[in-house]
């Protein structure tokens, strides 16, 4: 694999492969560095756990890795993404972890440097997609979940704005997940979906769920006329005590962070026996181990 884009890249014997290494990685633990290599995190979004989660995970294989501080960098002098990106490439970088707010950014760089030996990485562009959270998501699943054809998923929140949710649903549809469910207010429902069903009641929606997924009521990207009241959203679709009982006793709670507390869910459930939050950013550094690895391997 020469970089990762996208979900839609992958067949499903990629996934499986990458999640043979990841948990060989969690199981086994570091690798002996084979040769050096330089990685560097390229982020023009804030970012906690993406950034950090890749940095172990490259200093785990054994290569280098730099950051490129963006707002003391020279992008603030101008420089656009391709230039400063061709500037660390000649410097000896050759994987780039990249997260930008324009969708497609990481596919058009991929396109504009095709001949060049360097590796990109989506770590979130925009709306369009978050591949490997998708991926550390799946991981996380499978650690409870046995057949992943019997399970229904609950996806709640702002789905509209969701790259997370994107990646999800490809990834779903490619695994045959057996049902996937997007519970979103009206203003935050997407118009067509690549896989699965939408629907307006969270108790519809959870009604059996294996797996609850909430997102992020990620406020920096509503639109004025998307714009809804933080109480009512509470009311109607955060996780609470009392509404998880919808769902399967033994539903885990997931969502890729950061969580505004009180918002998507309470405190209790976020805290509580079945939520996985915490596994999720665990996994993810043995992910991005197995995706750094194949992508070394190219
Ligand atoms: N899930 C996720 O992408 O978290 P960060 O924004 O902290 O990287």
């Amino acid at each position: 694999m020469k970089h990762l884009l996208d979900i839609k890249q992958l067949t499903q014997h990629d996934v499986q492969r990458l999640m043979q290494r990841a948990f060989y990685f969690k199981k086994k633990g570091v690798l002996i560095p084979r040769h050096e290599a330089t990685l560097a995190t390229m982020f023009y979004e804030n970012s906690t756990r993406t950034r950090i989660s890749f940095t172990l995970a490259a200093s785990r294989l054994g290569m280098q890795v730099v950051n490129l501080d963006v707002p003391t960098s020279s992008v603030a002098k101008g420089e656009s993404m391709g230039d400063t990106l061709a500037n660390l490439h000649a410097m000896g970088v050759g994987y780039f972890v990249i997260r930008h707010s324009t969708n497609g950014v990481v596919r058009s760089l991929a396109n504009a440097y095709d001949g060049a030996s360097l590796h990109l990485i989506n770590a979130g562009d925009g709306t369009h997609a978050h591949p490997s959270q998708a991926l550390l998501d799946f991981m996380t699943i499978l650690e409870h979940k046995n057949d992943v054809s019997g399970l229904k998923i609950a996806i709640v929140g702002d789905v509209l704005h969701s790259r997370v949710a994107n990646s999800w649903l490809e990834l779903a549809q490619l695994m045959g997940v057996g049902e996937c469910v997007l519970i979103a207010p009206e203003p935050w429902q997407p118009q067509t979906l690549a896989f699965g069903k939408k629907v307006t009641s969270l108790e519809e929606g959870l009604s059996d769920a294996d797996v609850i997924v909430c997102l992020r009521v990620q406020r920096e990207r509503l639109l004025p006329f998307e714009q809804l009241d933080l109480h009512t959203y509470r009311s109607q679709y955060a996780l609470t005590t009392q509404s998880i009982r919808y769902a399967k006793h033994d539903a885990i709670v997931m969502h890729p962070g950061p969580v505004n507390r009180g918002v998507e869910m309470e405190s209790e459930i976020m805290d509580g026996p079945q939520s996985v939050i915490l596994q999720q950013v665990e996994n993810g550094v043995y992910m991005r181990m197995a995706l750094l690895e194949e992508l070394r391997s190219d």
